[in-house]
């Protein structure tokens, strides 16, 4: 029986593929400043001209995943196959966009059933949240949300809000860290009686959302007295049995299933802040977004399927350029928090060392995401970008227009953006030391023609897609993180050691900590 490969090191075809990433690592850029290399769709442009990704080199990527059995293994997570082995649990996001209409693929009946009541239900809630009819313990209509959760819990669902809000909005606040200044800024900011706070945590056993929540409990008896609180709590976790003994009262508990990732989780119940903020209809256009993002990544060929040229790039410079480091870096201020559930989704999904097999990856694996807003980000980070020895190559995301009084601005934003692409694949030629634009540095464009709810969820869709891609190369599993256990349990440990009167032996640190929380 034919060894398969576990990872595209190991592929028949990496020889090759090696040798020409090498070939194509060793032009400028500007060799092919004539060569368009853009993938289009109606209204979205992936264009990544101003990289090294030759179709020699595509083409060898694509044989490379199919070595690596990628078709099946990209079937197997879309119909509910355990992929995400170490869990043992399927990975199914794509399950909350699909339409029971219009099945992409055949799913389990019960995921189905689920997720149509769910939708319903959410769709229920977030109706009667907006026309006012959800009244408070002192009958007044509830007029905002306060999302209480953390990591995927929060991440995806602000930035989607932060992206799309508008005057027909309602306003959200996100209370996520544990810091007591700032949840007594959430608290203080809103008015009790009519707030609605949506508690949102899979495990029901995360500190920060925990402690969060029972504080925010706390305060509304001490508001509004101890009746009528359930109408100002929702809960969504994968542990409903665990609401009780964190003192939530059990009114709407929406349960989510345990095959939804929480950095996959925004287009699920974990998300239901959006619908709350932006109406459902709005919601559902950021699913439909999604679903089109689900049909393009499932049946386009390797070598002209966005989220695939997506991750072959990343492979190119993370494996063949040492470039250990990501920007991304959105052309729109309301798109600045996509970098934010970025990071969480590629560096939580890919940073990790152990493959499938449980051996150890001799390898990069997983990239730094950082970034931030542009044009801000040309008066901060792009000096490094453009003259630092350290090439690190840049996403640009942006929309053609968007709704506003100022089209004129938008053409400076444009403008600036293409500009930086530009001086950073060609730079320019040198007429003195310090005029040193050496140029050849890579960047992909992924641009909209609007921003708006289904070109968002389009884009954040296939994202996931590309990390599913590049756990394929890398032979890793991209839907857990045990990584982030070992803080968790420290961490209550030394919570515990700070309470007690004193302790034998401990480090300057923790003397200082315990004499200053003393004073
Ligand atoms: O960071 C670890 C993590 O488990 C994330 O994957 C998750 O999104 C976040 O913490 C919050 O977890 P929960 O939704 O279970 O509170």
């Amino acid at each position: 029986m034919n060894h398969r490969p576990l990872d595209f090191t190991q592929t028949s075809i990496f020889p090759l593929l090696e040798a020409e990433a090498r070939k194509a690592l060793s032009r400028h850029l500007r060799e092919w400043k004539e060569e368009d290399r853009t993938l289009v769709s109606d209204r979205f442009l992936f264009d990544f001209s101003t990289t090294h990704l030759t179709g020699a080199l595509a083409g060898y990527f694509a044989e490379a995943l199919e070595e690596l059995d990628f078709d099946r293994r990209r079937h197997a997570m879309f119909v509910g196959e355990p992929v995400n082995v170490t869990e043992n649990r399927p990975a199914l996001h794509t399950a909350w966009r699909m339409d029971p209409s219009d099945y992409l693929v055949p799913l389990p009946s019960e995921v189905v059933e689920y997720v149509i009541r769910m939708r319903d239900q959410v769709k229920r809630l977030s109706d009667r949240f907006r026309s006012g009819e959800w009244k408070g313990a002192t009958g007044k209509p509830l007029r905002r949300i306060v999302n209480i959760g953390i990591g995927g819990s929060h991440l995806g669902p602000e930035a989607v809000i932060r992206a799309l809000e508008n005057e027909n909005s309602f306003p959200v606040t996100f209370l996520s860290n544990v810091d007591g200044r700032h949840t007594a800024d959430v608290l203080s900011a809103i008015d009790p009686e009519t707030t609605l706070f949506v508690v949102v945590s899979k495990s029901f056993g995360t500190l920060e959302t925990l402690t969060n929540a029972h504080t925010t409990i706390e305060f509304l008896k001490n508001k509004l007295g101890h009746s009528g609180l359930e109408r100002h709590v929702v809960a969504v976790t994968a542990a409903p049995g665990r609401i009780a003994e964190a003192g939530i009262p059990a009114s709407h508990v929406l349960p989510l299933s345990e095959w939804t990732g929480g950095r996959f989780s925004l287009w699920s119940v974990a998300g239901i802040s959006i619908p709350l903020a932006l109406g459902f209809e709005t919601f559902d256009r950021l699913l439909e977004g999604a679903r089109e993002a689900d049909k393009e990544f499932y049946y386009t060929p390797s070598a002209f399927n966005i989220a695939v040229v997506w991750a072959m790039v990343h492979l190119l410079y993370r494996h063949f350029g040492g470039a250990s480091t990501e920007a991304y870096v959105p052309y729109r201020q309301r798109l600045a928090l996509i970098k934010d559930h970025f990071q969480q989704l590629f560096m939580e999904s890919l940073g990790k060392s152990v493959r499938l097999d449980g051996t150890l990856a001799d390898y990069p694996v997983g990239s730094v995401i950082w970034g931030g807003p542009g044009t801000n980000a040309q008066h901060s980070f792009f000096q490094f970008l453009h003259q630092a020895p350290e090439v690190v190559p840049v996403y640009f995301l942006g929309t053609v227009k968007d709704d506003h009084p100022y089209p004129h601005h938008d053409k400076l934003l444009i403008a600036n953006l293409l500009a930086q692409r530009e001086a950073l694949a060609y730079g320019k030629p040198q007429t003195g030391a310090f005029d040193y634009f050496p140029g050849n540095r890579p960047s992909v464009t992924l641009l909209f023609d609007r921003l708006d709810a289904y070109h968002l969820g389009y884009l954040l869709a296939l994202a996931e897609h590309k990390v599913f891609t590049e756990s394929v190369f890398w032979g890793i599993n991209p839907f857990d993180q045990p990584g982030v256990e070992l803080g968790k349990i420290l961490a209550k440990r030394i919570a515990r050691q700070l309470e007690e009167v004193s302790a034998k032996e401990e480090n300057k640190i923790l003397k200082f900590v315990r004499k200053n929380l003393k004073d």
